[in-house]
């Protein structure tokens, strides 16, 4: 496939020129289809650290095949799974659920809970997992309790131990559910600074190793300053951010964990990844059914709208150059997965989505792929259409 005409951007920058797609991966040349970008960008297609795909167990809230889908109408190919699904994904053969469902559409990666069953103390699956085997090196690349913190500090080291071994990313939930009926800051800021303690703890006492802990879903300007303070000071952490926080703050009614935070928390997390400090953007496509919704469930789906909501409020509104949200989009997402794709290099996977910057879209829930309606963005008008979404090489 040759994609002609297109401005190719990636973390690099922008260039004009052709992209080849041989055989599933970018290549210097190529024959057979080519298709004419003209007016359009193409840039490596997105990596989502985080999504609920429901499987197994809650497919009437999403199955992992129609996540699939609403991932490459959103541009996505990538995508990783949280395990908090029924039940709790704590062994391969559950992760193995989601990942083959998917197979076809597009890839899946499945998160291991960091504890068994989110019992919150038993990490000996963990010891069990073993990631010389093929299998579960193809299906699982992240450990996280995403849905809960770990309410253990003792457990909370135990699993950094597993996440060292392994060489795997741990994914933080940072939550203090103790303190989440109190106060909603109070239980994502204390939550952080703890595991940021626990962190450099063991990185002193241990060595930083093949540590790897990144944090979810930062919504406050505390925990946010937080986090790029510990990586400052040299500590194996990363941190993402949602769509949801950095387009909308605590003036919208709509139930999310953590909450939409106020306009100072938003324009905080904006002005950070304006200054580089923010490693990824991850959509936390948490779909619900309406009934569910209605009783309080919390979440969104995410992966429809996140590229037009990002290049709106990032781009368009803030002037982020676009080579850095494809950045914060695919490349640093990739990385963090150790995965070979997020930028347009030769040798990389062929996985592009091609964006139509000046089209200005209105997202319309009724028509989305996912089965979750369950979004604050119905009605609301945002530039940059995915015009369409190539996975291996192959359209879609
Ligand atoms: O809003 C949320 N929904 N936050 C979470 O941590 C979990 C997620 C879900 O699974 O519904
Ligand atoms: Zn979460």
């Amino acid at each position: 496939m040759i994609i002609s005409n297109a401005n190719l951007v990636d973390w690099r920058g922008e260039r004009k020129g052709d992209l080849c797609i041989e055989d599933g991966i970018i290549s210097k040349t190529g024959g057979g289809k080519v298709i004419n970008a003209a007016g359009l960008y193409a840039l490596p297609a997105f990596v989502d650290l985080h999504t609920h795909l429901r499987t197994p167990g809650l497919t009437h809230k999403e199955t992992a095949a129609s996540g699939a889908r609403a991932a490459l109408r959103g541009g996505y190919t990538t995508l990783n799974a949280m395990a908090n699904t029924r039940p709790v994904c704590s062994n391969t053969e559950i992760a193995r659920e989601a990942v083959t469902q998917a197979d076809g559409i597009c890839d899946v990666y499945q998160a291991i809970s960091a504890t068994k069953d989110f019992d919150g103390k038993t990490v000996a699956h963990l010891d069990a997992l073993d990631i010389s085997l093929n299998e579960e090196k193809q299906y699982i690349k992240s450990i996280s309790e995403d849905g809960y913190g770990i309410a253990s500090g003792g457990v909370f080291l135990e699993v950094l131990h597993r996440a060292d071994k392994l060489g795997m990313p741990l994914l933080v939930h940072a939550e203090d559910a103790a303190l989440s009926a109190v106060d909603m800051y109070a239980a994502e800021d204390l939550e952080t600074i703890r595991d940021l303690y626990l962190v450099d703890l063991y990185c002193k006492k241990y060595g930083a190793g093949n540590l790897k802990v990144h944090f979810c879903h930062v919504s406050t300007e505390f925990s946010m300053n937080a986090i790029i303070d510990a990586k400052r000071r040299g500590l194996p952490v990363t941190l993402e951010v949602t769509p949801h926080h950095i387009a909308l703050n605590d003036s919208t009614d709509f139930r999310v964990n953590p909450p939409l935070r106020r306009e100072s928390d938003r324009m905080a997390l904006i002005n950070s990844i304006l200054d580089g400090q923010i490693d990824a953007i991850a959509t936390d496509h948490a779909p619900h059914t309406a009934q569910d919704k209605l009783n309080g469930a919390p979440g969104l789906v995410g992966l429809e709208t996140a590229f037009s909501v990002c290049y709106t409020t990032l781009c368009r509104q803030n002037n982020l150059p676009l080579s850095k949200l494809s950045e914060l989009m695919s490349r640093n997402p990739a990385r963090l997965l150790g995965i070979n794709k997020g930028t347009l290099d030769i040798g990389m996977a062929g996985d592009v989505v091609l964006v139509n910057l000046e089209r200005e879209i209105t997202v319309d829930s009724s028509k989305f792929a996912s089965k979750g309606r369950n979004t604050p963005f119905d009605g609301h008008s945002y530039f940059g259409e995915v015009v369409m979404t190539i996975y291996g090489g192959d359209v879609l």
